[in-house]
C-alpha cells in the first residue's frame, strides 16, 4: 500500500520537475524571456512578446514582472512559474507611455515604475477590489528637472530608491512608499546612473555609472548613500541593467551584447562573460530565495511572514483572469478582445506567425495574417509540400533547377515528369530542361511561380538560382578575362627584370675629407662630403667598394673626374680611422 503511495508520490514529483527549470538569470532579449543557468540557456518564453525591457523578479510570489512595449503600446505583464500552463501570464497594466524600470515590493503589493516621458514615478496595488475591472494608477512623485529611470525597492525598511539620470544634475535618491522622507543620497562623482540594484544579504545599494559612453564605474554604497567604494571602472564598455545575486553582480552590456559578472566581494575583479547574444539584450535579474536575502533580520521580520502564509499568496493578484487580453484592447460591454495585428485567441495570447511556416520564414500582410516566405524546393501556403514530392513519374530522378523540379527520367520514358514512355528507339530522349532565367528578374526578387501546385500568395525566394550561359556577354567576359591574365603575366616578368637590375650595391657613406693631415682639433680645415648610391656620380665607374689598388692607372688619368675620385677614395679608407 505504502509502495504504491510512495510510487505515485514519486512521479508527482517527477512531473513537477520536468515541467520546471532551473535559472541563475532571467534576460529580456528582443521578443523571448531567457533564462540562463551555470553560462548555459536553460529555457526560452517566446511567441507572445515583440520588445521587452525592463525585467523585475519577486522569489516570494515567484514571479517575474516584465515591460513589452509592443510599438508603443506598452504594457506591464507578470509570468507566474507556478502557475499551469496557460495561467502563467497576466497582463497588469496598458500603459501608453515610457516605462523606464520595475520593482514590487510583496509585503504591500504595490508595483512601482519610473516614467521617462512623464519624469515620473506612478505605482499600482495589486490588491484592489477590483470592482469595474479597472486598475486605479496612482501617481508617486512628479519630478521638474529629474529624469527618473532605475527603481528598486526595500522591502524590509519600506523605502523605494531611484536614480535621475539628468545629465546636468544626476542623483540617486529615497523616498518611503508614500512618497515622504524624500532625499538625495547621492549626487557627488556620478555622470548617469543608468541602473540600480538592492541587496538585503549585504545591506546595499548596487549601480552602473556610464561616464560618457567612453568611460564606467560599478559603485556600491550601504542604504544611505555612505561607505561608497568603485567595484570596477574601466572604459569602452556599456554596462546597462545590473542585478546581484547571493555571490555575484552580474549586468547586460549593450555594446557587446552580452552579460557578464564579477564577484561581489573579490578586490580587483576580473569581469567574466556570462553568456552573449545577437541583439543588445534589455533587462536583467538574478534568481535568489527571500531566506538568502532577509537572512532572519528583525527589520525583515513582514517579509518573512507574508512568504509563510500560503493563502495571502496565492489569492495574491486580484485582477480576474478573464478580464485581460495579452495583445490587444478590451471591449468593456462584453469583456472580450479586440487583438492587435498579427495576434489571435481568446486573449489575444497567440502570435499568428508562431509554428506557422513548416519551411520557410512568416510574415505579416496588411490584413495581418500570416504568409510564408519558403525555403527553395518548398512550397505551398504553410511551405509544406517538399516540390519534388510525387512529381517524377516512373522512377524519374527529381532535382531542382531554379526552384522548379526537374525530372531525369529513366530508359524509355521522357516527358517533363517522364509521363510519356519512348516509341522510337532513334530519338534520343530529352533528359534535361535547359534553365531560362531570363524572365526572374534580378535574384533577389521574389517571383510568382505559376506552375507549383502551391497555395495562393506563396511566394518563393530566387536567390539560389543561378542564370545560365549567356551566347553574347558569357564569350567576351572569357575573352576579357584571358586578356587581363596576359597583361598579369606580362607585368609580372617586367617587375622581376627590374628588381634584378636595382641589385647593384647601394652605398652611403659620410667621410671626412683631410685637406692637411692634422689631428682631429684642427675642425675647420676639414671638408665633410656625403657619397651616396656613388654609382650615380660621374666619377665612378668600378663599384665603390674595389679596394684602391685595383684602380688602374690609365683609367683613372683618362679624365679629370677620375683624378677626383681616386683622392677620395685614397682618403676615405684614410679617414676609417675617425670612425
Ligand atoms: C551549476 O553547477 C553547479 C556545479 O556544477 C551545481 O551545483 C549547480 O546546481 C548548478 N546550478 C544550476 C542552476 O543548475
Ligand atoms: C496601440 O494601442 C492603440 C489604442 O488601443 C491602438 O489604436 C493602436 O493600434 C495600437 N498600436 C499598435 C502598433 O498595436
Ligand atoms: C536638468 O536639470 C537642469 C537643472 O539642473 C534643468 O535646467 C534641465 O531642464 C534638466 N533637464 C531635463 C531634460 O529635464
Ligand atoms: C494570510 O493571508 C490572508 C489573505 O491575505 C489573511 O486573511 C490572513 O490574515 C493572513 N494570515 C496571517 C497569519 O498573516
Ligand atoms: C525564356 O523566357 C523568356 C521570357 O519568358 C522567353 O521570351 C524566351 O523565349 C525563353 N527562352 C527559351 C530559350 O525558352
Ligand atoms: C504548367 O505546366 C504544364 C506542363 O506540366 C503546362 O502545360 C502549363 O502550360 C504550365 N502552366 C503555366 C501557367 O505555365
Amino acid at each position: 500500500m505504502c509502495k504504491t503511495q510512495c510510487f505515485l508520490a514519486f512521479v508527482a514529483l517527477s512531473i513537477n520537475l520536468v515541467s520546471s527549470f532551473s535559472w541563475d538569470i532571467a534576460v529580456t532579449n528582443g521578443d523571448q524571456l531567457e533564462f540562463y543557468a551555470n553560462y548555459t540557456i536553460t529555457h526560452v518564453e517566446r511567441g507572445r512578446f515583440r520588445a521587452l525591457t525592463a525585467l523585475a523578479y519577486d522569489a516570494v510570489h515567484n514571479m517575474l514582472l516584465f515591460v513589452d512595449k509592443q510599438n508603443d503600446n506598452t504594457s506591464i505583464f507578470s509570468f507566474h512559474f507556478d502557475a499551469e500552463e496557460d495561467k502563467q501570464y497576466r497582463t497588469l497594466i496598458g500603459w501608453r507611455s515610457d516605462v523606464q524600470d520595475l520593482a514590487f515590493d510583496p509585503v504591500s503589493g504595490k508595483l512601482f515604475w519610473t516614467d521617462m516621458s512623464e519624469n515620473s514615478i506612478f505605482w499600482v496595488s495589486s490588491k484592489q477590489n477590483t470592482t469595474n475591472n479597472e486598475i486605479d494608477v496612482n501617481l508617486l512623485i512628479k519630478m521638474t528637472d529629474e529624469i527618473p529611470r532605475a527603481i528598486v525597492v526595500d522591502s524590509c525598511r519600506g523605502y523605494i530608491y531611484w536614480t535621475n539620470i539628468n545629465i546636468s544634475k544626476p542623483t540617486i535618491e529615497m523616498a518611503r512608499f508614500d512618497g515622504s522622507d524624500r532625499r538625495v543620497i547621492v549626487n557627488t562623482n556620478i555622470d548617469r546612473p543608468i541602473s540600480l540594484a538592492l541587496d538585503q544579504r549585504t545591506k546595499r545599494l548596487y549601480w552602473a555609472d556610464d561616464k560618457l559612453g567612453i568611460y564606467y564605474t560599478i559603485e556600491s554604497s550601504d542604504l544611505e548613500g555612505k561607505d561608497r567604494k568603485t567595484l570596477l571602472h574601466g572604459s569602452y564598455h556599456e554596462p546597462n541593467v545590473l542585478t546581484v545575486s547571493n555571490d555575484s553582480i552580474y549586468w547586460v552590456e549593450g555594446g557587446h551584447k552580452s552579460v557578464w559578472k564579477i564577484p561581489k566581494n573579490a578586490v580587483n575583479p576580473k569581469p567574466e562573460e556570462v553568456a552573449s547574444f545577437r541583439d543588445p539584450p534589455f533587462g536583467i535579474v538574478a534568481n535568489y530565495k527571500v531566506e538568502d536575502q532577509t537572512m532572519a533580520r528583525p527589520e525583515c521580520e513582514a517579509l518573512t511572514n507574508v512568504l509563510k502564509n500560503k493563502s495571502s499568496i496565492n489569492d495574491f493578484f486580484n485582477i480576474p483572469g478573464d478580464t485581460y487580453c495579452l495583445h490587444g484592447d478590451k471591449i468593456k460591454q462584453n469583456s472580450t478582445c479586440k487583438c492587435f495585428r498579427g495576434y489571435t485567441g481568446i486573449r489575444c495570447q497567440t502570435n499568428v506567425c508562431e509554428n506557422f511556416c513548416f519551411n520557410g520564414r512568416c510574415n505579416l500582410t496588411p490584413e495581418g495574417n500570416p504568409q510564408c516566405l519558403c525555403k527553395p524546393g518548398f512550397s505551398g501556403a504553410r511551405c509544406q509540400t517538399n516540390v519534388c514530392y510525387s512529381y517524377c513519374l516512373n522512377n524519374g530522378k527529381c532535382s531542382l533547377d531554379c526552384l522548379k523540379p526537374v525530372c531525369k527520367c529513366v530508359h524509355k520514358f521522357e516527358g517533363e515528369r517522364c509521363e510519356t514512355r519512348v516509341v522510337e528507339a532513334t530519338v534520343p530522349p530529352t533528359t534535361d530542361v535547359p534553365c531560362n532565367c531570363s524572365d526572374t528578374r534580378t535574384n533577389s526578387v521574389l517571383f510568382r511561380m505559376e506552375n507549383l501546385t502551391a497555395g495562393d500568395g506563396v511566394y518563393v525566394d530566387t536567390a539560389s538560382c543561378s542564370a545560365g550561359w549567356d551566347p553574347v556577354r558569357d564569350p567576351i567576359l572569357m575573352f576579357l578575362g584571358a586578356l587581363c591574365g596576359l597583361l598579369c603575366l606580362a607585368c609580372a616578368v617586367l617587375i622581376t627584370k627590374i628588381l634584378q637590375l636595382k641589385k647593384r650595391p647601394r652605398i652611403k657613406k659620410r667621410i671626412i675629407v683631410n685637406k692637411n693631415v692634422t689631428p682631429l682639433t684642427a675642425r675647420p680645415d676639414q671638408c665633410e662630403i656625403t657619397i651616396e648610391n656613388c654609382c650615380n656620380m660621374n666619377i665612378c665607374e668600378t663599384p665603390c667598394f674595389e679596394p684602391r689598388n685595383t684602380i688602374r692607372p690609365t683609367l683613372l688619368d683618362t679624365k679629370p673626374g677620375k683624378e677626383e675620385k681616386k683622392n677620395l677614395i685614397a682618403n676615405m679608407e684614410n679617414s676609417d680611422d675617425f670612425y
